[in-house]
Parts: structure tokens; C-alpha cells; sequence
């Protein structure tokens, strides 16, 4: 059995038939597949070690705080993260966003203040900050695109002000692929001591973080586009950050003690998860991080590219296709235009050939909006996917181009 052989095997999901033909499945910048180990981590959780965590004296409840703190670790290990208390486990990528937000608001944002964000952002990385500017006198800065969709670095310097609280940008866009070089927003951020937030969510999946070498002040991600479960994310805090972000959401968990009078709030990460959190979804996160650690995220990064640039060069062989943001430099993300053609019909017809595509806006209207375009056809891919099943989606596309024309 071939290696891909091996990895596809994992997937059970991948082994269907859609609309009478093999499940081609090409939306895994929506969400990716999960391994039967990740499956088996949440059904094993719940046969054996349901309970809930923190506060128990009981066996069951001490083995799931146990469960639910390793996986904490094993998150903070493969992040390369000093104190794995910098890890907080969030809903996902939104609601971490969200917590920086609303803490950052307390008392480090005030009327006036600007935050920097680049024009392809995903709108989780804009409506908080444009809630927070709307209703505090913020303001809102756009780094610009180059013609070729990629980010306009020298603009920033023109950006930048003694007024700029923050740049929160995205590592890799989710409509395009495109990667952003971290480095050289961090020279412009730390030369004016300015903090930056680094939108995870398109990264994590395709390609290696370490955060002591990142070195960025909030990093943001979700599990269920890494392999993992949905409903889990999470928030790394620098050790300022954790020592400094005003908490946005008490609750139950969150505290030390409590009069009526006042409270006395937990440190670590414990104090910016109120509730019960997602237990079994911190457990599932971890597996999922294990099974990237077992097939190595630079073989998956080498394995996606390898498809992103056979399918980029096959379809741009099709003059009625147009690709936006063409790049050797990408991560597994394909953004594309049948010319003349509304993307949700492209989407709806290659559906009935099993492939799973998504159409539309992907949440990035304003770079829509540069683009001049209603939406596009984007296909990304994960480590099951194949040349072959590329093949088969491009002699697809030419019959739904034919069928469209
Ligand atoms: C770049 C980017 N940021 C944020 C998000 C929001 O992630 P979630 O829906 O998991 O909170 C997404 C989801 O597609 C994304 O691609």
C-alpha cells in the first residue's frame, strides 16, 4: 500500500460515493476531514472518562482534567510554546479573535487609537475590530494590495502612526493562498513597538509554527481546519499578554475567590476560559495535532504545494479559467473564475460529479470588492488529496465550462 494509500485510509469519510462518483473532497479551507484517530479520542473520552474537569475530587473527574491539561501541553509542545498556559483553549479562531478584542478594549484601546489590518483578511479579522473603532472612536487602516493580490508591504510605513495600537493580519489568506511574510510586518511592528496578532487559521494547517520563533504577541487558530474537531481553537498569549489581557468573559472557572463584593481572578489560562469548556473538543485537538506530527507538517506543506502547482498549471491552461493571486508561494488554497460564469453554478455542477468545491465570498467581501468580482470557486486541498483526483476535477471543469457555454 502507498503511503497516500496509508494517510487516505485513515479518513473513513473519503470512502463514499456523492452523486454516484468518489467523493472528491476540495473544501478543506472550510473545514478538513478527521482521521479515525481523532474519532476514536472523542468516542473513547466519552465511553470511558466523561465527567467534567477542574473541580472534582472524583476518579472520572481527575482523569478528564488530566486528559483535558495534557492535551493542553501536547497543543503547546507542537506550537513550540514555553508555558503552555499561553494556550487557551477558545471556541475557534472567531471567538479567540474576539477575546483579544474585547480584553484589549478595556483599557489598552482608547478613542482615537487605530488598528492595521490587510485588505484580504477574513471578515473574523475585521468585524471585532470594526464593532470596537465604530463604537469607541477607533479607526480602521487597510494595507493595500499589488496588482499580482499580494500584500503591498511598503505602504505600511505610510500607515503606520503614533496612534496604532495594533496590526492583526493573516498568515495565509483563505481565499487566495497567498502567504504573508511575517517577518516583514514584525520589522515595521517592533520598530514602533507596535503589537501584532497573527490570524492562524489558513497556517496551522498547511505549514510549521513555531511561536518562540514567531515571536508575535496573539496567534489565533481552529482546530477543525487542522484535522481536528470543530467547536475548538485557540488563543497564545505572549507572557506580557497573559500577565496583561483584561479578561472580557468571567464566569464559573475563572476565579480564585469570590464575595459579593469583589473577586479574585485565576492566572494562566484558566482565567480566560469561563464555564465548562469544550473537553472532549481540547482532547480531539490533540490527537489531531499528533497526526500531523506523525505524517510531519513539512511533508504536508511539500505534498499540498506539489498539488497547488499541478492544478494552477492545468487550469491555466483552460483560457476560459482565471486565477486569482497566481504564486509559487502558497498554502493550498486555489481561487478561480470560470470567465463569464457565476461561481455557485460552477460549484452546484461539479457537485454532481462528487467534487466538493466552495463558492462565493469566503468571508472576504472587501477583497472581493478589490477584485471587482461577486465571489469566486475555491478549491483547497489536505494531505489525502491526490494528483489524480485533480485530474479528474479538471476533465470535469472543461465539461461544466461546455455545459456553461
Ligand atoms: C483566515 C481565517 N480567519 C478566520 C477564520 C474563522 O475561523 P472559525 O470559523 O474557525 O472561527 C477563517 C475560517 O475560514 C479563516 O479562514
Amino acid at each position: 500500500m502507498t503511503e497516500q494509500n496509508k494517510i487516505r485510509e485513515q479518513f473513513p469519510i473519503l470512502n463514499q460515493k456523492v452523486n454516484g462518483y468518489d467523493l472528491i473532497y476540495f473544501d478543506n479551507g472550510a473545514t478538513s476531514q478527521k482521521p479515525v484517530c481523532v474519532i476514536n479520542s472523542i468516542s473513547d473520552f466519552y465511553k470511558t472518562s466523561n465527567s467534567n474537569i477542574h473541580r472534582g475530587v472524583h476518579t472520572l473527574s481527575r482523569t478528564a482534567t488530566e486528559l483535558f491539561e495534557n492535551a493542553r501541553k501536547t497543543i503547546a509542545n507542537y506550537f513550540n510554546v514555553k508555558n503552555d498556559q499561553q494556550i487557551i483553549f477558545t471556541s475557534g479562531t472567531t471567538d479567540s479573535i474576539n477575546l483579544v478584542v474585547n480584553g484589549l478594549a478595556k483599557d489598552y484601546l482608547k478613542a482615537g487609537d487605530e488598528i492595521i489590518l490587510s485588505a484580504y483578511e477574513h471578515h473574523s479579522n475585521i468585524l471585532p475590530w470594526q464593532m470596537w473603532a465604530q463604537e469607541n472612536g477607533g479607526k480602521l487602516k487597510i494595507i493595500p494590495l499589488l496588482e499580482d493580490e499580494s500584500i503591498n508591504y511598503d505602504a505600511i510605513p505610510s500607515l503606520i502612526s503614533d496612534k496604532t495600537k495594533l496590526i492583526a493580519i493573516t498568515q495565509v489568506s483563505n481565499t487566495l493562498g497567498l502567504i504573508t511574510d511575517i517577518e516583514k510586518i514584525k520589522s515595521f511592528a517592533q520598530k514602533n513597538n507596535i503589537p501584532v496578532l497573527l490570524d492562524g487559521a489558513q497556517s496551522a494547517p498547511h505549514m510549521l509554527i513555531d511561536l518562540q520563533k514567531l515571536n508575535v504577541d496573539f496567534f489565533v487558530c481552529s482546530a477543525h481546519k487542522m484535522y481536528g474537531p470543530t467547536g475548538i481553537g485557540l488563543l497564545y498569549l505572549s507572557e506580557k499578554w497573559l500577565r496583561e489581557l483584561p479578561i472580557s468573559k468571567p464566569g464559573g472557572g475563572t476565579i480564585k475567590t469570590v464575595t459579593f463584593e469583589k473577586t479574585e481572578y485565576a492566572e494562566g489560562a484558566l482565567r480566560f476560559e469561563p464555564g465548562t469548556p469544550n473537553i472532549s473538543g481540547a482532547i480531539g485537538f490533540a490527537a489531531a495535532v499528533n497526526f500531523i506530527k506523525s505524517v510531519g507538517i513539512q511533508t504536508i506543506f511539500e505534498h499540498e504545494n506539489e498539488l497547488v502547482q499541478y492544478a494552477q498549471t492545468k487550469m491555466s491552461e483552460l483560457p476560459e479559467v482565471i486565477i486569482y493571486g497566481v504564486s509559487k508561494h502558497k498554502a493550498g488554497v486555489i481561487s478561480f473564475n470560470v470567465k463569464g460564469q457565476h461561481p455557485f453554478d460552477v460549484g452546484t455542477l461539479l457537485d454532481k460529479y462528487g467534487i466538493a468545491v466552495r463558492t462565493g465570498h469566503h468571508c472576504t467581501q472587501p477583497l472581493m470588492q478589490h477584485l471587482k468580482i461577486q465571489g469566486t470557486v475555491r478549491i483547497s486541498f489536505a494531505i489525502y488529496n491526490t494528483k489524480q483526483e485533480i485530474d479528474f476535477f479538471i476533465e470535469k471543469l472543461k465539461k461544466v465550462i461546455t455545459m456553461l457555454s
